[in-house]
């Protein structure tokens, strides 16, 4: 069997900048349970925001949004570079900006 694909996450928050390792296709959410991260999770359901992040680099690299993301997003007028962690599964390296909202 092959090995799990490992893929690198880096997460930019309060100025600096922490790379965490996670298994490719695994969400954010995965990410949060295994470590400890900046992002915030409540609804979990693409419906409270808590938890939207900016992508720096690589967003192709991220799952596409999902309807319910895409449409809370666009009434949210959010940037073209902000996602909602909750919906978002990791299929290759990926740099995340986390704000303080
Ligand atoms: S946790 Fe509520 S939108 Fe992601």
């Amino acid at each position: 069997m092959a090995k799990p694909v490992k893929v690198k996450v880096t997460i930019s928050h309060k100025g600096t900048d922490t790379d965490y390792t996670l298994r490719q296709g695994l969400g954010l959410q995965a990410l949060a349970a295994a470590a400890k991260t900046p992002i915030e999770f409540d609804c979990r359901a693409a419906d409270c925001g808590i938890c939207i992040v900016r992508v720096q680099k690589n967003p192709e690299n991220l799952s596409e949004p999902t309807t319910e993301e895409r449409d809370f997003l666009k009434a949210m007028r959010a940037d073209p570079d902000e996602r909602l962690a909750c919906q978002c599964r990791v299929m290759g390296d990926v740099e995340l900006l986390v704000d303080e909202y």
